[in-house]
């Protein structure tokens, strides 16, 4: 399984929202989104990506995605499947709002406490890092990504403290164009 994690320190955490850039730049999330699961022709199997919304009204909020469960999922409406997931929220429960589609309320700091748990292998997306092409990437590999400022000071110290740093390549690129960066060394690789 692939597995991503973006953290939008400004993403809005329910679903009234209509402008995506003031939304806490939803516009980046739906383009990591699209990233992560869609192929010319067809979506990606075995992806799982994780959504920390962190802006107002309600912070944090889990989104998780999961392609292996027959995501209801169109490019052209992206927007509304996070709209519809946010309105679905549930206080106290992890809700299955759509098949692979997942709502709950979760901090950065407890997904990555879990996932290490899990025996996850966490790798942090930074420009200061190892080059990714002389890594051996795990298997059991979690990348995560800050939005188009970074991570917060906060999530920065946590992911650093549990990750290793990698980058793809010498440029700054947006989130989602490193999610693209990283697919296609997975995709050469046969991951
Ligand atoms: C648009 S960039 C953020 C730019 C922000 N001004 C900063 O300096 O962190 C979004 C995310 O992409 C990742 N990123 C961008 N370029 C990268 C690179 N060359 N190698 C690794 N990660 C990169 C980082 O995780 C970053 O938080």
């Amino acid at each position: 399984m692939r597995e991503f994690i973006y953290f939008s320190a400004r993403g809005r955490t329910s679903g009234n929202f209509h402008d995506l850039m003031k939304a806490g730049r939803m516009d980046i999330a739906i383009h990591v989104i699209i990233a992560s699961f869609f192929l010319s022709n067809k979506l990606r199997e075995n992806v799982k990506l994780h959504l920390i919304l962190n802006g107002p009204p309600d912070p944090p909020k889990h989104l998780e995605f999961v392609s292996d469960e027959e995501m209801p999922i169109s490019k052209k409406d992206v927007s509304g499947l996070i709209k519809r997931m946010l309105y679905k929220y549930k206080k106290g429960r992890k809700e299955r709002v759509f098949p692979g589609c997942y709502v709950e309320k979760k901090t950065f700091s407890q997904l990555l406490g879990e996932l290490k748990l899990e025996g996850k292998k966490i790798y942090l997306l930074d420009k200061k890092g190892k080059d990714i092409r002389e890594i051996e990437i795990s298997k059991e590999a979690v990348f995560i990504l800050g939005d188009h400022e970074g991570l917060p000071k906060r999530e920065l110290k946590e992911a650093k403290k549990n990750a290793e740093l990698v980058n793809v390549g010498p440029q700054t690129y947006f989130a989602s164009q490193v999610v693209v960066l990283i697919q296609n060394e997975l995709d050469r690789g046969n991951f």
